[in-house]
């Protein structure tokens, strides 16, 4: 649990101004360095994902272990997911873009787990049968960002909960109230369920090896509000004879309010959501917290400041990934050559382009997610 005073980052708050590099320190963590990005370059076949380039996929555990294995030709299983609590919004997209990246370079398989008992468990308001509406809404744009049907196995904990219960056992008869105290933050006012939930989340990291019957890597991209479950799955695995899983941890992408906020349905004004209507969300970005001076005259005068402006770091995060493009427009804000009205006006539009197509692609998953949760 990092709390430190000016920021918060548990699986359930991630508030304040996060200071990465304490969080490296804190959670005990490596940095992605310029020697392991090569690395990955030249294994991905000479080509990096820009979210490295620009250090938004910034540490890791173990990765090094994972790409020796494979150099050996032990490939490894993606581990990621999604706690179907309201609409996805654009953060979450970042960690499953970059996995889908993973997935096409190295040729491998993916387990995305859906955990609808968590959110049903840590949010007060929400019914199971919510948590299972948004996990049937949330895997629509999980298949709309395109992963490899063929390589790709989804799970909802309630619907598979057969599978994962047995090995969730194993799990939590090694976990002690006492870490998950330490852990999570956890107080006599928690209900059991949430105490217990850990154990859910760690079994995916585990199934590629019991069901292969051997060791199998398992690479875990999340955001790095994620890390403090898998301390815990990390911690037990050797005890239950299974390898560590590695992780990749990418920095949060703030709302619309700048660099202390953070997206969620409590916010819906100033987070964009993949099912907003193109226009509304061009409407939010026009009304968006900027790096930009009180007045025009000003602006053009002294420049804008784009690591807080939440309109520069959304290009930065996803909608431009041309780094030359990228650099040219910061360059420019900084200079006071563009001023936040036309920024904001850029980036509407590559909203708004963009949610037209997510949308098109969610709606033909349709079809096939209303299948899966028939059988399921
Ligand atoms: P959830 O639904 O909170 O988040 C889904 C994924 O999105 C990441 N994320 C973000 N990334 C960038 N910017 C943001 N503002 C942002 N907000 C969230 C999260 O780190 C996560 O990767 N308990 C999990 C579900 C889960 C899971 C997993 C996640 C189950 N197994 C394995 C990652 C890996 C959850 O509630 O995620």
């Amino acid at each position: 649990m990092a709390k430190k005073g000016e920021f918060t980052v548990t699986p359930w708050e991630v508030s304040g101004n996060v200071d990465y590099d304490l969080l490296i320190k804190d959670f005990g963590s490596q940095r992605i360095d310029e020697p392991l990005r090569q690395r990955i370059k030249k294994l991905a076949g000479g080509e990096l994902h820009y979210m490295l380039r620009r250090d938004l996929f910034f540490s890791h555990r173990d990765l090094p272990w994972v790409l020796d294995e494979y150099e050996k030709g032990n490939k490894f299983s993606l581990y990621t997911g999604r706690g179907p609590s309201e609409h996805t919004h654009i953060g979450h997209l970042v960690p499953w873009f970059f996995t889908k990246w993973l997935q096409d370079k190295f040729n491998v398989p993916l387990l995305f787990q859906f955990t609808d008992d968590e959110k049903y468990l840590f949010k007060d308001k929400l019914t199971r049968k919510d948590t299972l509406e948004f996990s049937k809404e949330n895997m629509l744009d999980v298949l709309a960002v395109g992963f490899d049907p063929k390589k790709t196995r989804m799970i909802v904990d309630t619907k598979e909960i057969a599978t994962l219960y047995p090995h969730a056992l194993d799990v939590a008869k090694k976990v002690t109230f006492s870490t998950a105290k330490a852990v999570f933050g956890f107080t006599n006012d928690t209900n059991i369920g949430s105490i217990f939930f850990t154990s859910i989340q760690s079994v995916p990291a585990f199934l590629p090896t019991i069901e292969k019957g051997k060791p199998v890597p398992v690479l875990i991209p999340c955001a790095i509000d994620q890390d403090p479950h898998f301390r815990v799955t990390r911690d037990v695995a050797p005890r239950l004879g299974y390898p560590k899983p590695a992780m990749l941890h990418c920095r949060f992408v703030p709302a619309l309010l700048g660099p202390q906020s953070k997206m969620s349905a409590s916010d819906p004004v100033n987070t964009i959501f993949t099912t907003d209507a193109p226009e509304e969300a061009a409407k939010k970005v026009m009304r968006a917290f900027t790096g930009g001076r009180a007045t025009v005259a000003e602006q053009r005068e002294k420049g804008g400041n784009p690591d807080i402006c939440s309109v520069c770091q959304y290009l930065n995060f996803l909608f431009e990934p041309d780094d030359k493009k990228l650099k040219e427009r910061f360059e420019d804000y900084r200079n006071g050559k563009i001023l936040d009205g036309e920024n904001k006006a850029y980036l509407a539009e590559k909203v708004k382009a963009f949610l037209k197509e997510h949308q098109r692609k969610r709606e033909q998953a349709r079809p096939l997610v209303e299948k899966l949760f028939e059988e399921k």
